[in-house]
C-alpha cells in the first residue's frame, strides 16, 4: 500500500482550509498526512488550529530577514526539515521564492476563477467587476501570482446582496471540498504536468 503523501502546509490566516485537510485526515478518507504547519506570522488561528490537532509548527516571517532571498533560504529550510511530498499554500498570503518552488511541488487555492482576478483580493475584484459567477481554483504554484496550471475550478454563484464577507464565506465552503477532494486525487493517484495541464490520478484536469 502507498504511504499516505506527506503534506506541509502553510498559512497566514484563519486555516479553515487547513482544518478542512486536518479533518479529513482524522476521518481517514485523506490518503495524506499533514506533517507539519508553517505561518509567515505569530499568533493566527490557522497555529492554533494545527496545534490543536498536535501538528508541529514553525513560523518564518520575512520582517526577522534582511531580504525576500534570505527569507526564501530561510523558509525552504524549514519545510525540508519534514520531508514533504507536497506543500499547500492555504491562505499564504506571501510569494513564494524560487529555492523553495524549486524543490517541491507547491498546490494553492485561489478564491476566483483562474485566469480571472488573481491576487490578494480575487473576491472583492470579482464583485467589482459585476461577473455573475465566480468560484476556486485549484493549482499548481509557479514563479508568477496565480498563473500555474489548473488542476480543478468550482463554481459559485454571486447574488444581488452579496458583500465581500458572504461571498468568500460561500467560496471558501467550495473551496475547502475541494482541497480535500484534489490532494485525495493527488495522493491516492499521483500527478503529472504536461505544459500547461495537470493529470491527477489518471483524469487530465
Ligand atoms: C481562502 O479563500 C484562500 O483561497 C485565500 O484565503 C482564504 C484562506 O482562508 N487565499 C488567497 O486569497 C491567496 N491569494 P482560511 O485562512 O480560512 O483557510
Amino acid at each position: 500500500m502507498r504511504a499516505p503523501l506527506r503534506l506541509l502546509v502553510l498559512v497566514s490566516g484563519a486555516g479553515s482550509l487547513l482544518q478542512a485537510l486536518i479533518d479529513a485526515e482524522a476521518a481517514g478518507s485523506l490518503a495524506a498526512q499533514v506533517v507539519a504547519v508553517g505561518a509567515d506570522r505569530e499568533g493566527t488561528t490557522g497555529l492554533e488550529r494545527a496545534s490543536a490537532a498536535g501538528v508541529p509548527t514553525f513560523v518564518e516571517p520575512v520582517s526577522a530577514h534582511a531580504d525576500r532571498a534570505t527569507w526564501d533560504r530561510a523558509l525552504a529550510d524549514r519545510v525540508g526539515e519534514h520531508a514533504p511530498d507536497l506543500v499547500i499554500t492555504a491562505g499564504f498570503m506571501k510569494i513564494l521564492g524560487p529555492r523553495l518552488l524549486g524543490r517541491w511541488t507547491v498546490l494553492n487555492t485561489h478564491p476566483a476563477l483562474l485566469p480571472s482576478f488573481p491576487g490578494a483580493h480575487g473576491v472583492r475584484d470579482a464583485l467589482a467587476y459585476g461577473v455573475r459567477v465566480t468560484g476556486s481554483t485549484a493549482h499548481l504554484v509557479d514563479a508568477g501570482v496565480d498563473t500555474g496550471p489548473i488542476i480543478e475550478q468550482r463554481v459559485v454563484a454571486i447574488a444581488d446582496d452579496d458583500t465581500e464577507a458572504t461571498l468568500h464565506e460561500r467560496i471558501k465552503a467550495v473551496e475547502r471540498e475541494m482541497l480535500v477532494d484534489v490532494v485525495t486525487a493527488m495522493a491516492t493517484g499521483g500527478w503529472q504536468v504536461e505544459g500547461r495541464r495537470v493529470r491527477v490520478g489518471g483524469a487530465v484536469g
